[in-house]
């Protein structure tokens, strides 16, 4: 297993490329079963959820062709087996995105229900009552979902009691193959949906509404092969930013979008650190001055991403006063915070809240990550923390961040990994 060893005390500065994002590679490889011709996907981040996500599809039966940087090609054929077994959803709960193009494409699909999570219960229920109203018959025993649709999958309106990122992307993928219309209500509008969408069109797909609360969708007979470029990941980007800010740093991050970031620099600005845009696609972060304390609350897009709320944290060690996390989207994403309080912050958990106290001085410490988020705040934490942070379980942030320790390193961080 490997470990992070940081040095704490650099400002980091200089430009960063941004990769593409691993949300958004992750549902664009699933919708590569939906045609049997050539897909070709550029600026795939070569991270351990993908590889996963392409050993399933490789698992199945499809053609996968990676030579580790420059474009991905797939070809799903026809001879594909729509199973996804355990061994491989276990790692990785993403892999519930394959069950709506194998139901809508090959009208059975034998998908692994998940394990648990570190972050919350995560159930995928949302997905399978989506399927159902669009008239797959769904069975669960011995831990798998098989879902069926003898005549193919029948256009209809499907209501999310709540907002699901996955699930809208997983039922979006099956109504692009069934028949009729198809109205998806309560949909997730984040930028990872609206790239699905835009390849999905690209495909020969039928969409209207990808980015808003509402989707509809114009079954077609069959899609063809595409050429895609992946978006930015934002949460990257987000915890560059992050890493500028709580460093003191100035940082450019290259290829990002800028829109996507809104809640996090608008919190960013109010916490006294300059965003800039300077270029389409490039952001400059600049710390430097006195940080406020600025409270978030975490919300579906365009609200403040899950993703960076264990990140913010840490910066919100550093700045002045009180600052209440709240987080509303998962019920136990709270991991890092013990951690961060041995690395000396001052961090109380309310139930759905953590009240952070700062300024305080952060002391290195060997610390475990529990899940890939919170294995990035405590890397940040380890930034800024007086001597050396080890933080443990890197396989965690493997998941998730392209080449971090390299990115982090050409910025000025003395960042090593090593052998546990
Ligand atoms: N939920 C249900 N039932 C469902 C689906 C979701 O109750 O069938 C609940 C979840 O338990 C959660 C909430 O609804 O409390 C929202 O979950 P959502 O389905 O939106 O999450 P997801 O699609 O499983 C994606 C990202 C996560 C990100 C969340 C929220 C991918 C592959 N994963 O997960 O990313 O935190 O949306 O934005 O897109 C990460 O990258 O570190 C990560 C965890």
């Amino acid at each position: 297993m490997d470990r992070f060893v940081v040095e704490g005390g650099v400002t980091l500065r200089g430009s960063v490329e941004i990769s593409g994002a691993k949300n958004s590679a992750l549902p664009v490889l699933a919708a590569c079963l939906l045609t049997e011709e050539p897909m070709t996907l550029h600026r795939i981040p070569r991270v351990k959820d993908i590889r996963t996500m392409m050993d399933l599809l490789v698992h199945m039966g499809a053609q996968v062709t990676d030579t580790g940087s420059g474009p991905v090609a797939v070809t799903a054929g026809s001879q594909l087996r729509p199973e996804a077994p355990y061994e491989v959803v276990k790692t990785m709960r993403a892999s519930s995105l394959v069950l709506g193009p194998l139901v809508g494409r090959f009208r059975r699909a034998l998908v692994s229900l998940p394990g648990g999570c570190a972050i919350g219960a995560r159930p995928i229920d949302l997905h399978m009552r989506g399927l159902e109203q669009l008239g797959a018959k769904i069975e669960q025993t011995h831990g798998y979902i098989e879902a069926t649709a003898p005549n193919g999958l029948q256009g209809a309106v499907v209501h999310f009691d709540r907002i699901t990122v996955t699930g809208t992307e997983d039922i979006l993928m099956a109504a692009v193959l069934a028949n009729g219309e198809t109205v998806i209500e309560n949909a997730a509008r984040e930028p990872e949906v609206v790239d699905l969408a835009d390849l999905l069109t690209k495909m020969g797909a039928r969409i209207e509404g990808a980015g808003t609360s509402t989707i509809r969708i114009q079954g077609v007979k069959g899609l063809r092969g595409a050429e895609h470029t992946i978006i930015a990941d934002r949460i990257e980007a987000g915890t560059f930013a992050i890493g500028a800010a709580i460093t003191r740093g100035d940082v450019e991050l290259a290829g990002c979008v800028p829109e996507h970031l809104g809640a996090l620099t608008a919190k960013l600005r109010q916490a006294g650190v300059i965003v800039t845009e300077t270029a389409p696609d490039k952001l400059r972060v600049q710390g430097g001055g006195p940080l406020r304390s600025v409270d978030i609350v975490t919300e579906e897009h365009p609200g403040f991403a899950t993703d960076l709320q264990a990140q913010y944290m840490s910066l919100m060690t550093q700045a002045e006063g009180i600052a209440i996390v709240s987080e509303r989207i998962f019920e136990n994403r709270f991991m890092h915070v013990p951690e961060l309080v041995r690395m000396s912050a001052s961090i109380r958990i309310d139930g759905r809240q953590a009240i952070v106290a700062g300024p305080r001085k952060l002391t290195g410490a060997h610390v475990m990550a529990s899940d890939l988020r919170a294995s990035a705040s405590l890397v940040l934490a380890g930034l800024v923390a007086e001597g050396e942070t080890i933080v443990d379980r890197v396989y965690h942030m493997d998941r998730g961040y392209e080449r971090i320790e390299s990115k982090l390193a050409g910025l000025g961080a003395r960042i090593r990994r090593e052998r546990s």
